[in-house]
């Protein structure tokens, strides 16, 4: 079947079942063609809540899948590939926090979103990489442990002096492998070309760059800029996004390593058979669970 047949198939039979496709911005351009809607972390939760259409199928990994169920339960929600985890949100459990806040029994705990739902259930609010700093700002508490990503944390940190932060030693394989020589070598190689990075990537890596956001973040400048060139910090679908979006700039990844594969995972025909309805995994959560987990995710909406 051709690339274009599969794309119209799953149109149509999106539209014959009520279907809501949700992208996350690294999935590959052929799903982000047929999505109802293509976000970052933090936007894809606000659409989560807003969605109308009975069935929702997730392409990205699956604390997105387990959003869009704790913040729709009335839905049946899909992940498109059950395979896509995001190894940061499996690094840390629930007894470990228990544990951690024992130590700091006065401190706020931030999760990142990249956490599982039954983390979220031992934790104070949520945030993304786009909303962290607004959210942590406006907390009324002035110590916060931050979990689990250590990089996206100390960033913030230092953004606010006049709070105290923990942190932990989680954080994002695939961000935290670039560094700083990556980032010299492609300087050297595109020196006319800005750096753009996520606050995923190491503090001396987010420290050379020009402009430091979440994948939209990252999208939404290169695509405003005035600049023709562009070293891309983030996960290397962004880089194929942008060259599409954007034809008369060049864009440059800032390693041929800086892919998730775990974002790669979901392919357009898994995309087709979960429309099928042969394959994908229904998100099922126990309700406590989901009460626990939607606390901390709906004063993240609230605040961000
Ligand atoms: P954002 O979507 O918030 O930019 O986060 C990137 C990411 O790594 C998602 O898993
Ligand atoms: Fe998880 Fe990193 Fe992949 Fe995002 S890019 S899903 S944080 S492993």
């Amino acid at each position: 079947m051709a690339l274009n047949d599969i794309q119209n198939e799953i149109l149509k039979l999106k539209k014959e079942k009520d279907i809501c496709i949700l992208a996350h911005c690294y999935q590959t351009p052929d799903i982000v063609e047929i999505a109802d809607f293509v976000g970052d972390s933090f936007a894809l939760s606000v659409e989560a809540s807003k969605v109308k259409n009975k069935t929702v199928i997730m392409c990205g990994v699956r604390f997105m899948a387990e959003t869009v169920k704790i913040l729709s339960p009335e839905k049946t929600v899909y992940l498109a590939n059950p395979d896509a985890g995001c190894p940061m949100a499996e690094m840390m459990d629930k007894e470990l926090i228990e544990q951690v806040k024992k130590q700091y029994p006065d401190y706020t705990v931030v999760a990142y979103i990249n956490t599982t739902s039954e983390l979220k259930t031992v934790c104070d609010v949520c945030v993304t990489s786009s909303s962290a700093l607004k959210i942590c700002n406006s907390l009324d508490s002035d110590k916060i442990l931050f979990i689990p990503d250590r990089n996206l944390g100390s960033y913030i940190a230092k953004q606010m002096p006049n709070k105290e932060f923990k942190l932990l030693s989680g954080g994002c394989p695939t961000h935290a492998r670039m560094s700083a020589s990556d980032v010299k070598k492609a300087k050297a190689e595109h020196p006319n070309a800005l750096f753009l990075v996520h606050p995923e990537c190491v503090e001396e890596v987010v420290e050379m760059a020009d402009y430091v956001g979440s994948t939209t973040g990252i999208m939404n400048y290169a695509k405003n800029s005035d600049a023709k060139e562009f070293i891309i910090g983030t996960e290397n679908s962004i880089v194929s996004h942008l060259q599409l979006s954007c034809p008369d700039k060049m864009f440059y990844p800032l390693s041929k390593d800086l892919i998730c594969h775990n974002m790669k995972i979901t392919t357009i025909v898994d995309v087709l058979n979960c429309v099928k309805g042969i394959s994908g995994e229904e998100i099922i959560l126990d309700e406590d669970v989901r009460l626990g987990a939607k606390r901390c995710i709906d004063k993240m909406i609230e605040l961000g």
